[in-house]
């Protein structure tokens, strides 16, 4: 086969090559950053913003050994497969020498450029905080994709919800919506929900708390033991917590709508007989999600701010990572600002002493830039 011939398998390969590595294999331990992600697949590091680095690169062979399910190379898909000789790679990388008279004015290829990176841009693999420190300011004067950086990140949440959402049906719960969506009756409503098997074991369904016009919403996962016995949401340890941080910062809970993206409280018996929570599953959050929607659309938050990856994951999709996209503001679809930081259930349970005491701090920073974001807002 011609080179020509290769490139052109090798280029088209290479589009579909963002899921390489990074869908399968193990990160390293800080999981920040340029070549975090072990050998795995056709190459094994990629870009902050999810793409492999194959694709800045020449990608050397579409041959793979692994099987991933939704990549364009993997082994069982009968796409044209090619492979570059050492000395190919040789040729296409150098070519003779012009003197600089005889090279271009200013940079042909940028605009092109430009569209490429815009076009392999995937905006649910988003993470500023290991852009910025992978691309530091002072290069970006140099680098002609930094302009179009801002406009991305603003578009990334809304692109990523419409990346997911046709995957999403209709909510369950709608069917228990009553005519009136203000809170009072979608709380009296909610009581009668039977959208997803919780309701059998849980003492109360656990509605979102709070004054009607809001300007910050709060979104944790699902109520807990004490929440469930008492019919209200972060009352127990977890809600203890983060009341003392939301103090801390000058929020003050009795101004915020706090709520769930689950509202009944999933658990089992354990040794003891004591209740301990499960986690709830993709169905279940996916039955709830009405009640949700309808809180959102009622209240009207300026901003939302999700309590772990189960809140984050109902707007932005199951490929959001809070250890990846914590901390960071995103203009949405249901809030001008949107945030996601640790789960306060999630401070208190992790093992590890110094994990935990730097997850607290990223917690409070994250709780104090909320407070200033929404000073900002007006
Ligand atoms: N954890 C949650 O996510 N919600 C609560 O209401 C309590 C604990």
């Amino acid at each position: 086969m011609d080179v020509r011939k290769k490139l052109e398998i090798l280029a088209d390969a290479a589009k579909y090559d963002a899921s390489c590595s990074s869908s399968g294999g193990k990160r390293k331990a800080d999981k920040e950053g340029l070549g975090s992600v072990e050998g795995m697949g056709i190459c094994h590091s990629y870009t902050p913003d999810g793409r492999c680095v194959s694709l800045l690169k020449i990608l050397l062979t579409n041959f793979c050994i692994y099987d991933c399910q939704y990549c364009i190379n993997r082994i069982s898909s009968d796409t044209a497969r090619a492979r570059f000789t050492p000395a190919e790679v040789v040729r296409l990388t150098y070519g003779p020498g012009v003197p600089r008279s005889q090279a271009p004015e200013g940079d042909a290829l940028e605009e092109m450029w430009g569209t490429y990176y815009a076009s392999t841009f995937n905006p649910a693999r988003l993470n500023v905080r290991a852009m910025r420190a992978e691309m530091p300011k002072k290069h970006w004067a140099t680098l002609p994709e930094t302009r179009l950086i801002p406009e991305l990140v603003r578009q990334a949440p809304e692109r990523t919800s419409r990346m997911v959402s046709p995957k999403l049906e209709l909510s369950e719960s709608s069917r228990f919506l009553p005519e009136h969506r203000d809170l009072a009756s979608l709380a009296h409503a909610a009581r009668g929900c039977r959208a997803c098997p919780l309701h059998e074991r849980a003492t109360h369904m656990v509605f979102g708390e709070g004054p009607a016009g809001a300007r910050l919403m709060l979104v944790g996962e699902q109520p807990g033991d004490m929440e469930d016995r008492e019919g209200r949401p972060f009352i127990g340890p977890a809600g203890q917590l983060l009341d003392t941080v939301l103090a801390s910062v000058g929020l003050e809970r009795g101004q915020i709508y706090v709520t769930n993206a689950v509202k009944h409280f999933g658990w089992v018996e354990g040794e003891e007989k004591q209740r301990l929570h499960v986690k709830p599953g993709r169905g279940e959050v996916l039955a709830c999600k009405g009640w949700l929607e309808a809180e959102v659309a009622q209240v009207k938050p300026r901003m939302i701010l999700c309590l772990g990856a189960t809140a984050a994951q109902v707007f932005l999709g199951p490929g959001f990572r809070i250890n990846l996209s914590r901390g960071q503001i995103f203009e949405t679809p249901w809030a001008k600002a949107w945030m996601a930081t640790f789960h306060p259930s999630a401070l208190l349970r992790m093992p590890d002493e110094r994990a935990r005491a730097q997850a607290r701090i990223h917690f409070e920073e994250d709780l104090r830039k909320v407070a200033d974001t929404l000073r900002a807002l007006g």
